[in-house]
């Protein structure tokens, strides 16, 4: 697992604040955006839909991961994740990862300062993750 750049690391930011303004959240009003890095270079973005049946609801991280796979990426280096206080991935989003990546340096984003307030890992947040080799 290798640390992006400055600049790589910016625009992964960037990239998550922005989608969170597409966030579909009328029932929680809580807005999460979410970009994953590609191990291609490509960026794919994502943000929380929710449902009126709440159940149905598809967080920004899943969304973001979606459209990479859907786009033929299965394969990443990053991902940023942007709310209002810096909030961590959920535990369904972090078992979606791990299908995917050993392991992942996720930047957390509090949207109150638009800045990364910490670096978390896949593996320190999903340590013995479900896995059929
Ligand atoms: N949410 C995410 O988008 N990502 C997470 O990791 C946790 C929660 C969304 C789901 C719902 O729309 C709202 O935040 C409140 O739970």
């Amino acid at each position: 697992m290798r640390d992006l750049t400055e600049e790589q690391n910016q625009k992964l930011i960037d990239a998550a604040v922005a989608a969170r303004q597409q966030a579909y959240a009328p029932y929680s009003k809580f807005s999460v955006g979410a970009a994953v890095l590609a191990e291609n270079g490509q960026i794919f973005i994502g943000c929380n839909v929710e449902n009126a049946s709440y159940g149905l609801t598809n967080c920004a991280e899943r969304t973001a991961i979606f459209a990479a796979v859907a786009a033929g990426q299965t394969r990443f280096l990053a991902m940023a994740v942007a709310t209002e206080g810096g909030y961590s991935p959920c535990g369904a989003c972090r078992q979606v990862l791990a299908e995917f990546c050993d392991d992942l340096p996720i930047l957390i984003v509090d949207t109150r300062s638009d800045r990364q307030v910490e670096q978390v890992s896949l593996a320190e947040l999903l340590p013995r993750r479900f896995r059929r080799d």
